[in-house]
C-alpha cells in the first residue's frame, strides 16, 4: 500500500471485532519500532510505552476492571461496564498502555510531549495497518485516573494517553467517515 492508502485505511476495529489471531513478533517488533521514529522538541522521546501480551493481557484486564470497581461508588457501578473492561483483552493479540513522560527539560511544554507521543501513536497505528493489523484507540475505563497511572509507575505530571488494541479482525473492512472535506478546515493566506 503507498502511504495515503494507509493513512486513509487506518480504521478503529473495537477489540470485541478482533479474531484472537497473535501478531508474529516480527510485525509487532516493527509497530513499536516505529513509535521511536516520530518527532519530538528537544529530544526528550517522551513515550513510554507498557506492553501486554498473551502472558500479561488477562493481569491488565482483571486490574483494569478492579480499579474501576475499586474506583467508583457503589450506586455508580455498572456491572456491565465491570464486565466490559474484563472482558475487552479477550480477542486481542497486544496492547500498549501509551504515556507521556514529562520534565526531562524544563523547558519543553507538556502540550509539546503530548503531541509527540500522540505522533508516535499515529506511527503505531499506520505501522500496523500497512501490515494487516486491525487496531483501536481506547481512552474509556480508567484511562484517565490518577491510580491508573500509579500502578504504572508515572510521576503525578505525567500522562496516559490511550490504550492501543492491536489484533486481526474477520470482520469487512469498515467505510472511513469524516464530517468535512479538508477544505473545510483550511483557510489559505489568511490576511493577518
Ligand atoms: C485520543 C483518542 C481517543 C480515543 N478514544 C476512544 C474511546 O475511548 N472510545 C472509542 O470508541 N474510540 C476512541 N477513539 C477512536 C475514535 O473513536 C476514532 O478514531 C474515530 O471514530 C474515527 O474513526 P477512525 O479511527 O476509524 O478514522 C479515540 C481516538 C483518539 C485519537
Amino acid at each position: 500500500m503507498d502511504l495515503q492508502s494507509i493513512i486513509s485505511k487506518r480504521r478503529t476495529t473495537k477489540p470485541e471485532d478482533f479474531n484472537g489471531a497473535i501478531i508474529p513478533e516480527a510485525i509487532f517488533e516493527e509497530i513499536l519500532t516505529a513509535a521511536n521514529w516520530a518527532p519530538n522538541h528537544g529530544q526528550t522521546e517522551p513515550w513510554r510505552l507498557f506492553v501486554f501480551d498473551k502472558n500479561g493481557l488477562d493481569n491488565f484486564s482483571s486490574f483494569h476492571a478492579e480499579l474501576y470497581k475499586s474506583n467508583i461508588s457503589s450506586e455508580l457501578f455498572l456491572q456491565k461496564k465491570y464486565e466490559t473492561i474484563r472482558s475487552r483483552t479477550q480477542k486481542t493479540s497486544h496492547l500498549i498502555v501509551l504515556a507521556v513522560s514529562t520534565g526531562s527539560k524544563s523547558n519543553i511544554p507538556i502540550i509539546e510531549e503530548i503531541c509527540a507521543t500522540a505522533c508516535a501513536a499515529q506511527n503505531m497505528l499506520l505501522t500496523a495497518t500497512a501490515n494487516g493489523v486491525s487496531s483501536y484507540w481506547g481512552t474509556g475505563g480508567m484511562t484517565y485516573e490518577p491510580n491508573f497511572k500509579k500502578a504504572f509507575g508515572l510521576k503525578s505530571a505525567d500522562q496516559i494517553i490511550g490504550l492501543l488494541y492491536f489484533g486481526y479482525t474477520n470482520q469487512p473492512e469498515i467505510e472511513g467517515k469524516r464530517n468535512t472535506e479538508i477544505n473545510q478546515k483550511i483557510k489559505f493566506n489568511l490576511n493577518l
